[in-house]
């Protein structure tokens, strides 16, 4: 089940979207991103996910810009994809020749067709343009090779002679007319005003390759499509030169939601964007639509709130279509309902009337942005039922600490003892046992310090840690005492954990 505004239906209602398809150029466009640099095996990986994932063709890269370029496309062009397999070339022989040389009955070859690039770039005449598309398909179309064509900038070429390349091009035997908003300048509504244009004239399908410099990538593909596109040019998470070509999973999700098409298997969709994240190092924004961490993920109270009745609440779509997770984050947002629906999941029995100080220790936790993932808020819950919920006898009162590299670690600490104020110092081999000596020293020498244990819960930088310390001889001498405590500072957890110790000692020993 998927959701979209019933105006959509309005508007689209009675397009003809059969046959609409995507032509992934993760491998060429892609690759082309700032610091992205493919091996064979990168590509081979990725080929095969694309494969699996279903889209009607692969551009597997630029075969003339090199020797490794045209192994690594060879190579894939033999892996039996089920997709089509092509290569980019300028509308050269040489570049055509290194196409076939990769074994590959598919070429997308281009030129530029706006005023701007003949004039600064080709240096030639629109006659000349036109000419050199001709005989560079007609060489293709000879050679046996199936043609897409690229009048590249196509949306700041002039509407008449983009009209006359279209009409020369399928002349000469290109099968797809190919539209590429180079530059990402071109408008939803006028691109939908493009391609009913070109429709008059233009006999074969034709696809468009939208970049995202204004962020329009995806809705003027999905424009395109409405006004009749066939095919729609796409990267695994909007990968591409600058800011990107229309992203994949967004393009496949409009389609869907819009025009029931599935271009491709929806399920596969997260991991295919999880693989090509690690493989290319780019990673994916949080905020990311479809794939991204937050796509799924909600913490404010109200919406936690929705989401647990009907997800449809809060989700346009089911995450498991996308083959992604939801998760409830815990966070300064979240309200009981979320914490008692992550307890339950875990199957951790907390009584209802202590989860507003669960709710509340959450909160504090969180401040600063940190979210609470499952395995600390078992933690923090459990540490909340073990604690005394008694007012302590010995209480710090102030505590700091001075550490780094070549200074040696001291701290200073002050507590009171049934209402007697208590100051001092100490050094130790770092800051947790820095502190845990001058607070040995406020309170009674005659203290050791039996165990200290200290777990980081997830393992991150910011994990929550939790600290336990074993203590003999505060106020009772013949037996142990645990202090335990949770928090973000090791130090400040290691001080909380030991002055615990401290007063469950008192209670004892006073008793
Ligand atoms: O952005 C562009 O115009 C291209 C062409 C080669 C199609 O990538
Ligand atoms: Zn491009």
């Amino acid at each position: 089940m998927i959701y979209s505004s019933d105006y959509n239906r309005l508007a689209l209602l009675g397009i003809d979207v059969r046959g609409v398809s995507l032509f992934d150029t993760t491998l060429r466009d892609g690759e082309q991103a700032p610091g992205i640099a493919l091996s064979m095996d990168d590509k081979v990986r990725m080929a095969s996910a694309l494969g699996d994932l279903g889209v009607d063709v692969i551009e597997a890269g630029f075969a003339a810009s090199g020797d490794t370029e045209k192994e690594i496309i060879k190579k894939i062009a033999g892996m039996g994809i089920p997709s089509a397999v092509c290569s980019l070339a300028r509308s050269v022989k040489k570049d055509i020749d290194a196409v076939i040389d990769c074994d590959l009955g598919y070429v997308h070859t281009f030129l530029a067709t706006s005023d701007i690039h003949l004039e600064y770039k080709l240096k030639m005449t629109r006659e000349e343009v036109k000419a050199r598309a001709v005989d560079a398909i007609e060489y293709a179309r000879s050679h046996g090779l199936r043609v897409q064509f690229s009048c590249e900038d196509a949306t700041r070429t002039d509407l008449n002679f983009l009209k006359e390349m279209h009409i020369a091009v399928q002349d000469a035997g290109a099968e797809t007319i190919n539209v590429p908003d180079t530059v990402g300048v071109i408008y939803p509504t006028a691109m939908t005003y493009l391609i009913t244009e070109l429709r008059k004239v233009t006999k074969v399908p034709m696809a468009v390759h939208c970049h995202n410099d204004m962020g329009l990538a995806v809705a003027n593909s999905l424009a395109a499509v409405a006004a009749g596109a066939k095919q729609v040019h796409v990267c695994v998470n909007g990968l591409g030169e600058r800011t990107g070509n229309a992203a994949l999973e967004e393009v496949a999700l409009g389609l869907y939601a819009n025009f029931g098409i599935e271009a491709v298997d929806l399920s596969k969709i997260g991991n295919t964007s999880r693989l090509i994240s690690r493989i290319t190092g780019y990673p994916i924004a949080y905020n990311k639509p479809i794939v991204g961490r937050n796509a799924f993920a909600h913490e404010s109270g109200i919406h936690v709130h929705g989401v647990l009745n009907n997800a449809a609440t809060y989700e346009a779509f089911k995450p498991e279509l996308v083959g992604v997770d939801r998760h409830i984050v815990l966070g300064k947002h979240s309200g009981a309902h979320s914490v008692k629906d992550r307890l339950n999941a875990l199957k951790v029995k907390f009584p209802d009337e202590r989860m507003p100080e669960l709710l509340a220790r959450i909160k504090e936790l969180a401040v600063g942005g940190k979210e609470i993932d499952d395995a600390e808020l078992m933690v923090v819950a459990d540490h909340l039922l073990w604690m005394r919920g008694e007012e302590d006898a010995v209480k710090l009162e102030e505590f700091a600490v001075f550490t780094g590299k070549g200074v040696t670690a001291t701290a200073t600490v002050t507590v009171t003892v049934d209402g007697e104020r208590r100051t001092s110092s100490n050094t130790g081999i770092g800051p947790v046992d820095a502190s845990i000596k001058a607070i040995r020293c406020a309170v009674n020498d005659k203290i050791t310090l039996e165990e200290y244990k200290l777990n980081a819960i997830t393992g991150g930088s910011d994990s929550l840690c939790e600290v336990t310390v074993v203590i003999k001889g505060a106020y009772d001498c013949s037996r142990l005492s645990v202090g335990k405590a949770v928090g973000l500072d090791i130090v400040a957890t290691s001080v909380d954990a030991t002055m615990e110790a401290i007063n469950r000692d008192y209670i004892r020993g006073r008793r």
